[in-house]
């Protein structure tokens, strides 16, 4: 049975008002994680940070799941980190796609984790954990955040070291960039990870590592301050409930589009 369709039989087949993305690149990390990269219509607008649902035709139904756009809002391709769910009903087939496979891509993207949800400050955090790390491959990429925050400091949890790959290769890749390499990334962004159940450098949940002080003094920064900091958050339920909580206690307060605040939450969609 084949389970993806070329872009060309994917467009006859689509839902009206459904854009369909053609498959460019594609990457495996791990058994669970890998990215890949789609063509990007024209028409599509996105605000760095955002998701869009995205899917594939499964026995003649068009089935959905959010995901965070990992490419920056000025990019040609689109880029997205995925899990790949062994019984996942979307993740099971979408793990298999190859490059000139066609995907399915509603119209309208939307989510919190931007720029404009946040009041200026002068250091921003991005909390992530797993794929959680994704809407922020894009913010970091976009010199907007540069320039609304002195200093980034983007965090990223995984349970393996093979599962930091990704967000290593990307900040990388971000030093590099011509566009926001040496102005913005090179002076502003940190990147600290540690993983949770294998030996590395930096252990533990990022949770713990705020709460007994360690991020921050291993990073040489001062502890959460509502006057100067702000932060963003993605990653599994129970670690947005756990970091929320830890923002809040410091005195931070959330924040949306219509109302922005000091923090924003985002769950790292999987299916
Ligand atoms: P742990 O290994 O201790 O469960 P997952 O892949 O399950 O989403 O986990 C990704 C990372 O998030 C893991 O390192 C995991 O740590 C960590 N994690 C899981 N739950 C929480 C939580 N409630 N608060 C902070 N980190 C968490």
């Amino acid at each position: 049975m084949t389970l993806t369709s070329s872009a060309d039989e994917l467009a006859a087949a689509a839902p009206e008002g459904t854009l369909v993305v053609g498959v460019t690149e594609v990457t495996h990390y791990t058994d669970r994680l890998f990215r890949f990269r789609t063509t990007r219509p024209s028409s599509f607008r996105f605000r760095s940070g955002e998701f869009v649902m995205i899917g594939l035709m499964i026995d003649g139904k068009p089935l959905y799941r959010a995901y965070s756009i990992a490419s920056p809002a000025w990019a040609e391709e689109l880029e997205f980190f995925s899990i790949k769910v062994p019984d996942g009903p979307l993740t099971s087939r979408l793990q298999n796609i190859r490059v000139g496979d066609g995907i399915l891509m509603r119209k309208k993207p939307t989510g919190t984790l931007v720029n404009d949800a946040l009041i200026p400050g002068k250091r921003l955090y991005m909390f992530s954990t797993g794929t959680g790390i994704a809407p922020f491959a894009s913010l970091i990429r976009d010199p907007e955040t540069y320039e609304k925050f002195e200093e980034v400091v983007l965090t990223h949890t995984c349970r393996e070291v093979a599962e930091l790959r990704y967000g290593e290769e990307t900040v990388a890749a971000t030093m590099d960039d011509p566009l926001i390499g040496e102005d913005y990334a090179r002076k502003q962004l940190r990147h600290y990870m540690s993983v949770t159940r294998e030996e590395y450098p930096f252990r533990g949940r990022i949770t713990d590592l705020i709460t007994s002080g360690k991020l921050f003094s291993d990073l040489g920064l001062p502890p959460l301050d509502p006057a100067t900091d702000r932060a963003m958050i993605c990653g599994s339920m129970e670690m947005l409930r756990d970091t929320k909580q830890l923002m809040i206690d410091a005195g931070l307060r959330e924040g949306a589009n219509n109302e922005p605040g000091e923090f924003v939450v985002e769950r790292a969609f999987v299916g």
